[in-house]
């Protein structure tokens, strides 16, 4: 039976109205709530100037500035000092950089067919990655500290060390590093997770888009079905990093895709550390790594593979949590089980244990050690019979029953639903390949997504069973399409991504859609953040976007009374132009950045904001 949470004591704020076509380009709070810029992309973290956006950017100012497309995030307090709390009013916000758009960065209309060079290779790295930043309120307002011994770059060039069963694999070792155990770099952070022993976990996702190679390497050699398995395709997304540098050529460098697709732990507090990429926890398109400690101190970490029709994984550490000593919890995340869960219709689940030797996961059938099941993550689920999920986003942890939430966000390849796209590959994906509806991803014309929740047997985040059900069916309740309209208990949205607990108990869900308003979204209106009450599902509108963003990444200081989140690419358009849809946040909408002060400036910039009530109160009470 599913054990309701606690009543969080209602939402205590007005909806604010769909941002429906023609989009206002702004940031719309309820009343009695204010939005500020915190940060955004080009920023400071130093001293030295700001970036000028209408400039192009040079990877020596991105090394020192606020990287490209916020996403996931996590605010660090400092040690609080009593009554009040320092940690309250002190922080280090920790953002990922989850990709770029090459126009912006460069400045060109047309980067497809651009002289493509190693200096723009190095410029696009430098805006991805991670930025630590050390934030302090003064006179009630949030702002950069700057610099701060704290503020930090990690980009795709900053040197990471490979933990785990993957460590040293011969999957994984090139010519530059034969060691197989140092990768530059860590891409693609989409959302994260933060641990107790107050690390960082940013999460690699869609790493496959950024390599490449010729059409005559491909015709020489085809891809692998390794390589397909993970999205490898000639042009991968676009980007044509591989036309400058063989290291994202994978003809040139074949393992360097196996480099990437891990969990990579930061450790925020010293500035000096080496990102770790934790490969016990598998590789795929890690969306977010959800970190529960259960009461006895064993440690979960869920995490989903955002692709359609893939899987959903925990990770149990062998060894305890250790609150007292955290030089103890350091190496936590290298050993342990991992498992991908099988959603069974009548609400239990599985734990499917991803263990060499066990299942059929032997050399016979591929997999030659544990290192190249965590390699070969996705092939190795397949063989266990895991369930296929329509997308698995972020995991939120309910912080009293340590129920788990998922965000499914949408799937069009179930069942006999005739809708379509292209595969990456240029192939397409036949009707009868495609998984049959279950009780888990019931509708084959999943479009707007939905939201499940699991809890562990018995409460024990290392038991192998769990029982589930779905929270929400999300939908136009205005569709004339029954199965399109969801049910949800207030406000409708689609597209759930980004999803977080406060405190309190209060579920906030980001959603992450076309965001222009137009067609399926012509009611639902433009991306935004919700808040939802798990006991009731009462469900209400409590941030409306920019035009053409996603709303994506949501923290708070501890005292739940400054709320920051992250709105990612505003205006974006890859057949247009991104500035005839937006200008925010320097349009001054919102507020001039607070850093850059640049006025007018015609180029959108995704950012972090800070939301407070106006009472002093807890954002959402
Ligand atoms: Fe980067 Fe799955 O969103
Ligand atoms: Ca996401
Ligand atoms: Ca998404
Ligand atoms: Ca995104």
């Amino acid at each position: 039976a599913h054990a309701a949470p606690s009543p969080i004591g209602g939402i205590g704020f007005t909806s604010v109205p769909a941002n429906i076509a023609p989009m206002t380009d702004a940031i719309t709070v309820p009343p009695g709530y204010t939005a500020r810029v915190l940060i955004s992309w080009g920023d400071s973290l130093t001293n030295a100037p700001h970036w000028d956006p209408s400039t192009p950017m040079t990877e020596a100012v991105q090394l020192r500035t606020y990287g490209a497309h916020t996403d996931g995030m996590h605010y660090f307090p400092f040690p609080s000092t009593g009554a009040g709390g320092l940690g309250n009013t002190r922080g280090l916000l920790v953002a990922n950089h989850e990709y770029v758009d090459p126009g912006l960065v460069h400045n060109t209309t047309t980067y497809s067919t651009d002289a493509m060079t190693l200096d723009w290779v190095n410029t696009q790295l430098a805006a991805h990655g991670v930025s630590v930043v050390e934030v302090q309120e003064r006179n009630g307002e949030f702002g950069v500290r700057r610099p701060s011994a704290f503020n930090r770059r990690i980009t795709g060039k900053t040197a990471c060390t490979v933990t785990g069963p993957a460590s040293g694999h011969p999957m994984l070792r090139t010519a530059a590093d034969a060691s197989g155990t140092q990768v530059l770099g860590t891409l693609n952070n989409c959302a994260h997770g933060h641990t107790p022993w107050g690390t960082y976990l940013a999460c690699e996702e869609n790493f496959n888009g950024y390599f490449g190679s010729s059409a005559a390497a491909l015709a020489a050699a085809p891809l692998t079905a390794h390589e397909r398995r993970y999205g490898m395709a000639q042009g991968g997304f676009g980007y044509r990093w591989h036309e400058a540098e063989p290291r994202f050529d994978f003809r040139a460098t074949p393992n360097e895709p196996n480099r990437f697709g891990w969990v990579v732990e930061i450790d925020p507090w010293n500035p000096n550390s080496t990102p770790m990429k934790r490969t016990a926890l598998g590789r795929f398109k890690h969306e977010s790594a959800g970190v529960v400690v259960g009461s006895d101190n064993k440690v979960a970490v869920y995490m989903g593979d955002d692709e359609r029709n893939e899987y959903v994984y925990k990770f149990v550490c062998a060894k305890r949590f250790d609150a007292k000593n955290r030089a103890a919890n350091r190496d936590l995340l290298d050993s342990g089980t991992l498992y991908v869960a099988r959603f069974n219709g009548d609400g239990s689940g599985v734990w499917l244990p991803l263990v060499w030797g066990q299942n059929g996961l032997t050399s016979e059938n591929g997999f030659a050690d544990q290192g190249e099941v965590v390699i070969k993550c996705r092939q190795a689920a397949d063989r266990v019979g895991a369930t296929m999920m329509d997308r698995p986003e972020w995991v939120a942890v309910h912080p009293t029953t340590r129920e788990v939430y998922l965000t499914l966000t949408n799937n069009n390849r179930r069942g006999t639903n005739p809708a379509s796209s292209n595969n990456v590959d240029g192939t397409t994906t036949a009707a009868s390949a495609r998984p049959a509806v279950d009780a888990a991803n019931p509708r084959p014309d999943n479009r707007y997504g939905h939201i499940i929740r699991w809890r562990d047997t018995g409460g024990d985040v290392g038991a192998t069973s769990f029982e589930w059900d779905i929270f929400a069916e999300c939908g136009d309740s205005l569709s004339p399409v029954a199965h399109l309209q969801g049910n949800i208990n207030g406000d409708d949205y689609g597209a759930p991504d980004g999803l977080w607990f406060d405190n309190d108990g209060r579920l906030w869900i980001q959603t992450d859609q076309a965001g222009n308003a137009l067609g399926d979204w012509a009611n639902i209106g433009g991306n935004v953040m919700m808040c939802a009450d798990p006991a009731t599902g009462e469900t209400r509108r409590f941030l409306t976007s920019p035009r053409n963003c996603e709303v994506t990444g949501v923290t708070s200081t501890p005292d739940g009374k400054s709320m920051f989140v992250g709105i990612q690419h505003p205006g974006e358009d890859w057949s247009g132009s991104f500035t005839a849809n937006s200008t925010w946040p320097d349009s001054g909408v919102n507020g001039p950045t607070t850093a850059s002060g640049m006025g007018e400036v015609a180029k959108p910039r995704s950012s972090v904001v800070v939301i407070t009530k106006d009472d002093g109160g807890v954002i959402g009470s």
